[in-house]
């Protein structure tokens, strides 16, 4: 029957997060409510039991520096080392690839004219090691393998929310072609709302946010069609993360079911937002 997608989670990846779980802190009263929204999606995927993840996030400046900033890179390696960004490498099992769907994912994508980069050997930042720790836990390794894909959300001018919608369903194309009997889950990862320097620094939008949310679940398209501008003016200059979610809504097809939905702030300087999603047949 081939490979298919069977879920979607969008998450934050605020690093704070992963420093509260890493040093105990979840249970403490700043958050506490935040670790509360996630308790059923750990429950969610624990059932599913995905084969492979595909984790759609951004690098923040950890693999790629300003000299060579790849707007999509795919990656095909076998192992992803977490880095160390400052303070150390998290204390996180190291990320398992899968490179046959990879390469497969590759093919399918590039041929169906997305230039994606491939990337066979990377270190992988808090925005993918945090979105896994909401999701898995604490293992002592990762439950499946991981397939990465970066998107440059750093440095302007970065992919519009459509290209990333339409990534995604060429992203559902290359997995449904794919001969292996295997269960895939994406993640779309970053935002929702914030604003780490500058004037604006702080910035919180939840008006913004929450209509993102309505419109992702119900109307893509509408998403899509959200400008940078907008989302620099609305959102703040890091909000401009959330064009990822959509590179994972465009994998799910164009109705989906939610299961589940969390919004809070604060959580560090970022407001949280998270969805789990699942394709309708
Ligand atoms: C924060 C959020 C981010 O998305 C990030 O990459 C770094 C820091 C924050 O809220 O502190
Ligand atoms: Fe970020």
């Amino acid at each position: 029957m081939g490979a298919r997608i069977v879920g979607g989670y969008a998450t934050s990846h605020v690093p704070a997060i992963g420093v509260a779980m890493d040093t105990g802190k979840t249970e403490e009263d700043y958050w506490k409510p935040v670790f509360k929204g996630y308790e059923f999606s750990r429950k969610w995927i624990e059932d599913l039991k995905p084969d492979v993840a595909i984790v759609v996030y951004n690098d923040h400046a950890t693999a790629f520096s300003l000299e060579i900033i790849p707007t999509f890179a795919l990656g095909c390696a076998a192992q992803y080392i977490p880095a160390d960004e400052g303070w150390g490498a998290r204390p996180v099992p190291v990320v398992e690839g899968h490179p046959d769907l990879a390469w497969h994912m590759a093919q399918s994508i590039i041929l169906d004219e997305f230039d994606l980069t491939i990337v066979n050997e990377m270190e992988v930042d808090h925005g993918l090691t945090v979105p896994l720790s909401l999701a898995f836990g604490q293992p002592e390794a990762w439950p499946c393998p991981v397939i990465p894909l970066a998107v440059n959300v750093v440095q302007y001018p970065p992919p519009t929310g459509n290209r990333c919608l339409n990534l995604g369903k060429a992203i559902r194309k290359a997995v449904e072609s794919f001969d292996e009997d295997l269960r895939v889950v994406i993640f779309g990862t970053g935002g929702m709302s914030h604003q780490l320097q500058a004037e604006r620094a702080g910035l919180i939008n939840a008006d913004f946010d929450n209509a993102f949310l309505d419109k992702l679940i119900a109307d893509p398209k509408a998403a899509a069609a959200i400008s940078h501008v907008e989302y620099l003016r609305e959102a703040g200059s890091e909000g401009i993360e959330l064009v990822m979610w959509l590179v994972m809504r465009g994998a799910l097809g164009d109705d989906v079911t939610l299961r589940h939905r969390h919004y809070h702030v604060p959580a560090s300087n970022t407001a949280v937002g998270h969805l789990v999603l699942e394709p309708v047949e």
